[in-house]
């Protein structure tokens, strides 16, 4: 036997809390892979029968996640290179890694002491450039000096600490309701109870689940997870009642390069989210939530986990859950590295223990969705909108934001501004405001030149186009979307082919490979983008990047192929001029631009 006994009781107990032992695979994957330093056919054998699983089963599950597929090794430096982390010098950081080492990002030290490799965004763009190292919390604001001595040895870089500070926050001038006000790391129980928190889950508890569902839907809340829709009419999609559990799924994969905000809810104000879940279950009756954090976000998947055994405790969740009088479960689950598990219905299937492969729809999740069930998707900042709607009224929520965009929201800034980080504010906020006003504007002598307003999958926009107001139709109107909010600032050094190449790579790493155009366009722009930034793209390639574009984009299962057409054809378009100048010149007319 490979695991020791405790690793295996773990697991077993992890096993019972789900309908179907497959949901606890990656947990187990995770845990026995902390305890061995690895994972090998042989352990995979092991675990198989707890499962009911065969060897290959769980082989295969476990081939499709980037934190199951890292080169073994005593510590595991993983270097963000996603667009914000790029913008901030995450290129240097690993190149002072590859010279210590001796070894190229995505291999091994022949010691086993280190590996070394380059990772997608790792949600915490404002403080960028980003290291993990095995699973431990963030090294954040990395400089190649730092990142030089996590190489003394394993135990050094295991030790190392680097957190920056609290990055999240609402001015004076607004009054949050997501955020807690000043910059305590965590609100308590205790605090929150003192702060009027459960105050909203009492009042929803005596309204009829269906009074609550209008209340929502007329407040107006969409969606914050990206897609912008309404949220009380999603939830009118569940089915009437019948003798079949139903379930909330709550998605917290916050992997949108750009996107950080579910992390500071998670990490600063999770009984926000835990009382928004309540009244959420409440409305679609459901019997129990599930909640699907990234893998990465180890701090947020502990503060998560701490905060629900605090609420079982003190009677809110159980048996017996406060207010509801009824049982209420709430469970989190590991990802382990891989956007597409973002994605509503791949993440159903990683949490029913599969690989992270969308479903074809119909059947939508509310008619079949978590291991076959009823089940309502529902992103972790949309949720937590939920106290302050149920306490001040749908028209007060509608009064907080712009006329079809409702209320706060939580905007991530990241790249070129002097101060970055989450800032909750009213929907229809200039993003001028957002960038000069909030953030403190781009540093000394430098020029807005382009900004990504909602994430990487979002089209970007130029300097001339900063007034916008950022709610869904006036975003929409200039041609973009306004995604999860994710603002990223480029300036005017900034070279526009690395950044459509940088996005470009991320899509490529990250499609789910089921579709052809989506696996094969991504992996084209990727090239074809490659070959113009270093000086050998030929003039035919800008048609060729746009028919990838056209390939892609509504032709495919899920919405990941649609982003990769939207990032790419929007950076091609609005910098055109760009793109000919480097077929023209054969080279990089911007030698002062971010490195990619
Ligand atoms: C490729 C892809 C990745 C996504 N990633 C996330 C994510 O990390 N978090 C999230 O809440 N929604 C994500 N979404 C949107 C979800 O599919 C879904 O619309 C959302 O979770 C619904 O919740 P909401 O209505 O509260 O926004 C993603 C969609 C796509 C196509
Ligand atoms: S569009 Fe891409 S990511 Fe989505 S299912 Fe198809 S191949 Fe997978
Ligand atoms: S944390 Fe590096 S790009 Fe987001």
């Amino acid at each position: 036997m490979l695991l020791s006994d405790d690793t295996l009781e773990k697991i077993r107990a992890e096993i019972s809390r789900y309908p179907q032992p497959r949901g606890a695979l990656l947990t187990a994957l995770h845990v026995a892979r902390e305890e061995l330093r690895g994972l090998s056919p042989e352990l995979f054998a092991e675990l198989a029968p707890l499962f009911g699983l065969k060897t290959r089963e769980v082989a295969e599950v476990a081939s499709f996640y980037s934190l199951f597929n890292q080169p073994p090794a005593r510590a595991i430096i993983q270097v963000c290179t996603n667009l914000p982390c790029c913008l901030n010098g995450a290129r240097a950081v690993v190149r002072a890694l590859e010279a210590r080492l001796g070894i190229r990002a995505g291999s091994a030290t022949a010691d086993g002491r280190f590996a070394l490799v380059e990772v997608e965004c790792l949600g915490s763009c404002a403080s960028a450039p980003v290291v993990q190292v095995n699973q431990q919390a963030y090294l954040e604001n990395v400089t190649p000096e730092f990142a030089a001595g996590l190489t003394v040895s394993p135990e050094a870089a295991l030790g190392a600490r680097q957190p920056a500070a609290v990055n999240s926050w609402f001015p004076p001038e607004v009054a949050g309701y997501l955020l807690p006000p000043g910059d305590a790391r965590w609100l308590e129980l205790g605090s929150y109870g003192a702060q009027g928190g459960w105050q909203a889950l009492a009042r929803a508890a005596a309204m009829a689940p269906g009074d609550l569902c209008k209340l929502v839907q007329e407040s107006g809340l969409r969606g914050r997870g990206g897609a912008g829709f309404v949220t009380g009419m999603k939830w009118t999609f569940m089915p009437p009642k019948d003798g079949r559990p139903r379930y909330l799924a709550v998605n917290a994969d916050e992997s949108e390069p750009g996107t950080f905000k579910d992390r500071q809810i998670m990490e600063r104000n999770p009984f926000l989210l835990i009382e928004g879940i309540m009244i959420a279950a409440h409305a679609i009756l459901a019997d129990a939530a599930f909640i699907y954090v990234r893998g990465e976000y180890v701090d947020a998947y502990r503060i998560l986990r701490q905060a629900i055994a605090d609420a079982y405790q003190a009677g809110i969740l159980g048996e017996q859950a406060r207010a509801l009088g009824r049982r209420l479960d709430v469970h989190v689950q590991r990802g382990a590295g891989a956007y597409i598990c973002g994605e509503e219905s791949g993440m159903l299937e990683s949490m029913e223990g599969r690989k992270g492969q969308p479903r074809k729809r119909p059947p939508f999740p509310a008619q079949r969705g978590l291991w076959d069930q009823p089940t309502t998707v529902d992103n972790v900042e949309t949720l937590s909108h939920l106290p302050a709607i149920v306490q001040n009224g749908a028209q007060w929520f509608k009064t907080q934001g712009a006329e079809k965009s409702s209320g706060h929201t939580l905007f991530g800034v990241s790249g070129h501004v002097k101060r970055p980080g989450v800032i909750e504010l009213p929907l229809g906020t200039r993003l001028s405001d957002i960038i000069f006003k909030h953030c403190g504007g781009l540093p000394e002598g430098r020029r807005l030149k382009a900004i990504v307003p909602g994430g990487v999958s979002m089209p970007v926009l130029k300097a001339e186009q900063a007034d916008v107001a950022m709610d869904h139709e006036s975003l929409r109107a200039a041609g973009t979307l306004l995604g999860t909010g994710g603002v990223i600032v480029l300036d005017d050094r900034s070279c526009m082919v690395r950044a459509a190449l940088v996005v470009a790579r991320f899509f490529a790493h990250e499609s789910c490979g089921q579709c052809t155009q989506c696996r094969e366009g991504t992996g084209w722009t990727l090239k074809i983008l490659r070959r113009i930034e270093n000086g050998q793209g030929k003039p035919e390639d800008l048609d060729a990047i746009a028919d990838c574009c056209f390939f892609m984009d509504g032709k495919c299962i899920c919405a990941l192929a649609d982003g990769a057409a939207w990032a790419a054809r929007a950076f091609l378009t609005q910098f055109r001029g760009e793109f000919e100048r480097h077929i023209k010149e054969g080279r990089c007319p911007f030698p002062e631009s971010f490195e990619v």
